[in-house]
C-alpha cells in the first residue's frame, strides 16, 4: 500500500519525497512587469515540504495576459525573478514545476498589447469576469472582452511560443512544465466540442482535431524537456470561466489520457468539478470523492502518474484516495495558504489555519501570503 509520505519518482527523472502536490494558485504578487519577486521566493521556499510545487498559472506571451499582477515567463526578467523563487525551492529540498498558461477569450483589451481583443477560439465572448482595468481605470472584476478569432497560422505560431517558454522554464530553474489545460483557458477552449466551431484542422467535431492544439504543445515540451519533466492539467467536466456543458467531454478525455501516455508525460493532473468561486468553503467543494469508474478507464490508458486535486483537507481523505490504487499523488491548494508547513501538519494531525480570502488575489504584499507561521507545539 502506497503511502501519503512515501516518495514518488516522476517519469523516472523528478524524485519527489512525498505525494503530496501543492496546486496552482494565482495570488497576484509580481513586481511592475509581471516579474517574480524575492517576496514569491519566500512564499514557495516556505511551502518546499511539499512532495512537488505546481507554481501559479504563468503567463506564456503578452497575449495571455487575463489577470493583473500574474506572473510571465517569456521575457529575461521574468526568467530570472522566476529564479528566485526556484533557487529557494530547491534550497529548502523541494521540487518545482511551473504551469505555462494561455487565458485565451478569458482577458480584456486593457489588459492585452496595445488594447488589441483577447485571442479566441471564435468569436464566442465569455459569459464570465476577469480581473482587469475597468473604464475607470481602476483594477477589479469586470466582463470578459470580445474575443478575436484566432488565425491557423497564430494557433501554430502559439504552439512555437509555449516550445519557447519550455526551454525558458529550464533556464529558469524549473524542474518541469504543466500544460495548463484546465479551468476554461485557451486549451480547454479548443478541445470543448460545443465553444470549437472552426473548421480549419484545429476545430470541428473531430477530437483529433479539438485537441491537436494541446497535443503539439505538449509534444514540444516533452521534445525541449524529455517526457519525465512535462505534466498536463485538465478539468473535463469543469464549467468555469463560462465553458459550456461538453457533451463529448468523457471521450476527449480519454484520447488526451491515450495521446499523452503515447507521449510519455509525466502526470495527468485532474480537476474533477467546478474550480471552486473564492466564496466556497473547502468543505463545501467534495471532488476528493473520486470517480472510481473514470479514474479506472483512464489508469487503462495512462500509465503515468495521476494527480487528482480539489476539496482535500486532511491525512485521512488524501490516503483514503490513495489507497483506492487509482491515483498517485494528491493535490491541495487553499490548505497550502495558511499553511506552510502542510505536510508535517497532514502527518502529525496537527491542525490548519483557515486564509482569508480577501488575501487570496491581492496587492497587500507578504498579509495573507508569507506571514503565517509553522505549527508550534
Ligand atoms: C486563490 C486560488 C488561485 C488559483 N489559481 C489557479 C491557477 O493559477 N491554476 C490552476 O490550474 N488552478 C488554480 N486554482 C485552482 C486550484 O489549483 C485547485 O484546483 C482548487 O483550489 C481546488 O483545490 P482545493 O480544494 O485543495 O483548494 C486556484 C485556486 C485558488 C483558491
Amino acid at each position: 500500500m502506497i503511502d501519503l509520505f512515501d516518495s514518488k519518482v516522476l517519469g523516472d527523472t523528478v524524485l519527489l519525497n512525498n505525494r503530496i502536490v501543492m496546486a496552482p494558485m494565482t495570488r497576484t504578487r509580481t513586481s511592475e512587469g509581471d516579474v517574480p519577486n524575492e517576496l514569491m521566493g519566500t512564499y514557495y521556499g516556505q511551502r518546499a515540504s511539499a512532495g512537488l510545487i505546481v507554481a501559479e498559472a504563468t503567463d506564456v506571451a503578452p497575449s495571455s495576459n487575463g489577470y493583473a499582477m500574474t506572473p510571465g515567463i517569456y521575457t529575461q526578467a521574468q526568467q530570472q525573478g522566476w529564479r528566485l523563487v526556484t533557487d529557494e525551492v530547491h534550497k529548502n529540498g523541494g521540487k518545482i514545476f511551473v504551469q505555462l498558461w494561455h487565458v485565451g477569450r478569458m482577458a480584456h483589451p486593457s489588459l492585452m498589447p496595445n488594447g488589441e481583443a483577447p485571442w479566441g477560439v471564435t468569436e464566442e465572448k465569455a459569459d464570465s469576469q476577469v480581473f482587469a482595468h475597468g473604464p475607470d481605470g481602476k483594477l477589479g472584476h469586470i466582463p470578459a472582452g470580445q474575443p478575436r478569432r484566432l488565425r491557423t497560422d497564430e494557433v501554430l505560431g502559439l504552439v512555437g511560443t509555449f516550445t519557447q517558454d519550455s526551454i525558458n522554464a529550464r533556464k529558469a530553474g524549473f524542474d518541469g512544465v504543466e500544460i495548463h489545460g484546465a479551468n476554461g483557458y485557451l486549451f480547454e477552449q479548443f478541445m470543448n466540442s460545443v465553444l470549437n466551431t472552426r473548421t480549419d484542422c484545429y476545430g470541428g467535431a473531430s477530437v483529433e482535431n479539438r485537441t491537436r492544439f494541446l497535443l503539439e504543445v505538449v509534444e514540444a515540451a516533452v521534445r525541449e524537456l524529455g517526457p519525465g519533466r512535462v505534466g498536463v492539467r485538465l478539468s473535463p467536466f469543469g464549467r468555469f470561466n463560462g465553458i459550456p456543458a461538453d457533451p463529448l467531454a468523457e471521450e476527449t478525455l480519454m484520447y488526451v489520457a491515450e495521446q499523452l501516455a503515447r507521449l510519455g508525460v509525466a502526470y495527468l493532473h485532474l480537476v474533477y468539478e467546478l474550480m471552486p468561486e473564492a466564496n466556497m468553503e473547502v468543505a463545501e467543494f467534495k471532488s476528493n470523492h473520486l470517480d472510481h469508474e473514470l479514474l479506472a478507464r483512464v489508469r487503462k490508458v495512462f500509465p503515468g502518474a495521476i494527480i487528482w486535486c480539489g476539496g482535500f483537507v486532511d491525512r485521512e481523505g488524501a490516503q483514503e484516495a490513495l489507497d483506492s490504487g487509482l491515483v498517485d499523488l494528491i493535490g491541495f491548494g487553499r490548505p497550502f495558504i495558511g499553511n506552510p508547513d502542510l505536510v508535517a501538519r497532514l502527518k502529525h494531525g496537527w491542525p490548519l489555519v483557515e486564509a482569508d480570502r480577501a488575501t487570496y488575489y491581492t496587492r497587500r504584499g507578504e498579509v495573507g501570503y508569507t506571514d503565517f507561521a509553522e505549527y508550534s507545539v
